[in-house]
């Protein structure tokens, strides 16, 4: 099954798709992650693509396409974080799945008001090290400002300054938020209120997936 994780930064994609994909155990893709890997190990992608992520804008789809398409022969079940973000990435997605005789089989719209996300992203903190997503308010660390798993210290993204989120949510509005109808007229986008909290979220998502896979069997 390939699942697509949609919405607004700051909506809580990175989140449910940690805990859903080891629930059900799906290989879990963050464009995002993996660009970020891309930056810290200072690759020819990660030095083209930063410029592009700390300005909040989209990185260019032929770097994107080169990172995904390798991932999509290589796995089965399928979380997909962050991807597609415009409907010409849903496209090239849909002729890559084509090929290999697959399709996506369920999106999750996680719409979220742009005063929650602001709240949300200038309070996130990620681990230097393993990227684990805490947040002052509403997960922090058990240990302050170091991580639970590896005692690394935690950091602010460059991208979550309020002036970049700005940038990011112009950028969604914009070229990301087409694709609920691009999803809604292929009959497979289910909406879920990101606004509830991350428990109730899981549980909403948790019924879909489990009533897909009642369908399917
Ligand atoms: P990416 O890393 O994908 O960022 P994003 O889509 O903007 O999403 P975020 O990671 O900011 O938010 P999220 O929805 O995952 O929220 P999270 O779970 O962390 O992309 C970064 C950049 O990379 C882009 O700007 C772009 O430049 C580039 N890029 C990536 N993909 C690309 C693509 N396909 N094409 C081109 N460029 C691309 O939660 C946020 C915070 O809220 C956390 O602190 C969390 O603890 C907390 N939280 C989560 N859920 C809840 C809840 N229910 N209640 C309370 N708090 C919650």
């Amino acid at each position: 099954m390939i699942i697509v994780f949609l919405g607004p930064p700051g909506a809580g994609k990175g989140t449910q798709a940690k805990v859903v994909s080891e629930k059900y155990r799906f290989t879990h893709y963050s464009t995002g992650d993996a660009l970020r890997d891309e930056v810290n190990r200072k690759t020819q992608i990660g030095l083209s693509a930063k410029g592009y992520m700390d300005k909040g804008l989209l990185v260019p789809d032929e770097i994107i396409n080169a990172v995904l398409k390798n991932y999509l022969q290589e796995n089965n079940d399928i979380l997909l974080d962050g991807y597609p973000r415009n409907i010409s990435q849903a496209e090239k997605l849909d002729k890559i799945l084509t090929e290999l005789n697959r399709e996506v089989n369920l999106v999750f719209y996680l719409e979220t008001a742009d005063d929650i996300i602001i709240k949300r992203l200038t309070a996130r903190r990620v681990c230097s090290e393993c990227g684990r997503i805490y947040n002052n308010i509403s997960m922090p660390s058990k240990k302050g400002d170091i991580c639970e798993d590896d005692d690394a210290p935690l950091i602010l993204r460059d991208d979550d300054r309020e002036s970049v989120i700005k940038e990011r949510l112009n950028v969604y509005y914009t070229e990301t938020q087409p694709l609920v109808d691009y999803y809604v007229q292929k009959g497979i986008l289910r909406k879920i209120q990101g606004k509830k909290g991350i428990q109730d979220l899981l549980q909403d998502i948790s019924e879909i997936i489990e009533a897909r896979h009642r369908y399917d069997s």
